[in-house]
């Protein structure tokens, strides 16, 4: 409890000690619930200035539970005379979901704050439900409002946020008024340094959730540690009658119970189930569970398996298996904008399906819900990522409580997704004592929170001056990590492609070697000799020469190069090359496959049959 005042405190140093009015609540199984969606075209006021945040003393309108002026009030003249200088009626409008840089190119490069203004009228099915607004993601910070009451502030761009709003709303014209501010900070969780685009705005769901007086907020569901056929539930009851009976149920299963929720409203449950159907790629079996109590009911659809290491062995199910992966990016390629929907992770997923993957890395934030949910169906293994990313604030208490918050929203969404594996802590992050002590305390909560699932981060190789060709993977933190996971640019940042062919390794820890990126950039298209940098052949040489350099070390065991698709960042200018665009992608931001896509098919075709050989 302590870090998230610490986290709430945070909150405030960015606009200067604004009261919170409620605590966020967690809402797992969104999909499952009575839900009204509020998406669509909501008003907007983009506001550089914080106008309508601040008064021309730079005192945030809303420092009082009286919300003393500004737009959060969606106030309208009353009359000719009163002055009133906005208007979200007549203000344009953007979709939500959506990120405001691809729907209008005036915000393209727009970083700052953007309000957004949504009506909506209620109908309760039961006259004592409650009401909770959801937004599944808003980047970077969130400041909510309903009927000119603070709801709260968000802090974090890719976690989902609730806050219940019974007491607060009407039966007709509510408004609810979201300014949201993707400027980036030095004490941030992204800092202000990425290579990605900072796509600004309400990018995925929001959502008027309606539920009996007491409900299940949450469930967890999972293998006994230690055990291949029985199941653990804890579901978690929110409300005035927390101690009541809770049943679960696997229908397809033939299993159920029932249990007593106790005083904090937790009902834990042990079934066993002998010949449980193992999830995997191969057969990614999903049961269907049902969580309910006498007024409330959750439904999802589950798999189960195991994932541990042995040695320099990755294990699912207790088999040793191989990560044939790809990193992804939160993006849609062909229309430039963050991806939100169960169309967009489809797509995305199935391009990997079509590389041979088993596995992908989602980098480097926590992606929407789809994202991991279609990878359960399709059968495809996950490694999920909080943004800690390059050199964040190492020892800025807020900035450690914020990441830690981030990766427990993250763990309380996807603890049931069978798919997702790897709890990842960060990425590239430069070895100082300060950062190995952050990220140790990152590894603590992940096990803390679930203990089931295996916890790494994407560290970086370094080489003894005057010794380029032998590289070195000895960084501090892989001692708390279950990978040894790297990224390693040889080819590219590292030399030329030929390089990669006399390059030898130490790598100090004897766990399973798995490299998190490796690749080139290719404009999709562009062809000539194999030392042209950005042809196709360039990027494809680098992709035959790495993965049999890769097989040679020990204890390789997966990798994820870099990357499915060309993505959007702000750092790459070349003019008639990149234009803004990171061409690492094996296929091209027009949806076309590049060379370097066909290479890294036939490697995992390839290992695909070994390992069903095996
Ligand atoms: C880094 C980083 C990525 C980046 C990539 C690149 O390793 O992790 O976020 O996009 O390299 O330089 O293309």
């Amino acid at each position: 409890m302590k870090k998230y005042l610490l986290m709430l405190v945070a909150g405030m140093a960015y606009a200067a000690a604004v009261p919170v009015a409620r605590a966020e609540v967690v809402l797992g199984d969104i999909f499952a619930r009575q839900t009204t969606s509020l998406n669509g075209k909501w008003n907007v006021i983009v506001d550089p200035y914080d106008t309508g945040y601040f008064d021309y003393r730079r005192q945030p309108y809303d420092a009082t539970t009286k919300i003393s002026g500004g737009f959060s009030l969606d106030h309208h003249a009353k009359d000719k005379s009163e002055l009133v200088e906005y208007n979200f009626d007549t203000s344009p409008t953007l979709n939500v979901p959506g990120d405001w840089n691809s729907q209008d190119d005036k915000l393209f490069y727009y970083e700052g704050s953007v309000w957004y203004r949504r009506k909506f009228d209620v109908k309760k099915s039961a006259p004592d439900d409650r009401l909770f607004i959801y937004i599944g993601a808003a980047n970077y910070e969130a400041d909510v409002y309903l009927n000119g009451k603070k709801l709260g502030k968000h802090i974090g761009g890719f976690t989902p946020f609730a806050y219940e709003v019974t007491k607060l709303v009407k039966e007709s014209g509510n408004s609810l008024v979201v300014r949201v501010n993707n400027n980036r900070h030095p004490e941030a969780v992204p800092t202000v340094n990425t290579d990605w685009w900072n796509y600004g705005g309400i990018t995925r769901d929001v959502l008027l959730v309606e539920t009996p007086a007491t409900f299940i907020s949450n469930f967890r569901t999972r293998l006994k540690p230690g055990t291949t056929n029985i199941i653990e539930v804890n579901a978690q009851l929110d409300g005035a009658s927390r101690e009541q009976p809770v049943k679960v149920s696997f229908p397809s299963l033939k299993i159920a119970a029932e249990a007593k929720a106790d005083k904090d409203g937790v009902a834990r449950f042990e079934l066993s189930t002998p010949n449980l159907m193992l999830w995997s790629p191969e057969s990614p079996v999903l049961n269907d569970v049902v969580i309910s109590t006498g007024a409330d009911e959750l439904k999802d659809r589950v798999g189960f398996r195991t994932i541990a290491t042995r040695g320099t062995d990755i294990l699912l199910n207790g088999h040793k298996v191989f990560l044939r992966g790809i990193c992804i990016h939160e993006e849609e390629p062909l229309a430039g904008r963050r991806a939100w929907s169960e169309a967009d992770a489809r797509e995305l997923l199935g391009w990997a399906k079509e590389l041979g993957c088993n596995f992908v890395r989602l980098a480097h934030y926590p992606h929407n819900e789809h994202m991991a949910r279609v990878a359960d169906e399709m059968g495809i293994m996950c490694w999920e990522e909080t943004p800690v990313y390059w050199t964040i604030q190492w020892t800025n208490a807020e900035t450690l409580a914020n990441a830690q918050k981030q990766l427990g929203d993250e763990i309380a969404r996807d603890q049931n997704r069978a798919s997702v594996i790897i709890w990842s802590v960060s990425n590239e992050t430069p070895v100082s004592a300060p950062r190995t002590k952050f990220l140790k305390s990152l590894v603590d909560e992940a096990r803390a929170l679930d203990g089931t699932r295996l916890v790494s981060a994407a560290m970086e190789v370094r080489s003894e001056p005057g010794d380029p060709l032998h590289k070195i993977v000895d960084d501090p933190f892989g001692e708390y990590t279950d990978l040894c996971s790297f990224n390693q640019y040889t080819g590219w940042y590292d030399g030329t492609p030929e390089k990669i062919d006399r390059i030898h390794w130490t790598i100090k820890y004897n766990k399973p070697v798995f490299i998190s990126e490796f690749g080139a950039d290719a404009q999709r298209g562009f062809h000539a000799d194999a030392l042209t940098r950005f042809s196709e052949e360039y990027q494809a040489d680098v992709y035959k020469r790495t993965l049999p350099m890769l097989e040679k070390i020990p204890g390789f065991s997966g990798c994820t190069p870099w990357i499915l698709c060309d993505f959007r960042s702000p750092r790459r200018m070349l003019p008639g090359i990149q234009d803004g665009w990171n061409l690492k992608g094996v296929i091209g931001h027009d949806g076309k496959k590049k060379m370097a896509f066909d290479v890294l098919r036939d490697f995992y075709d390839a290992k695909a049959k070994a390992g069903l050989a095996r």
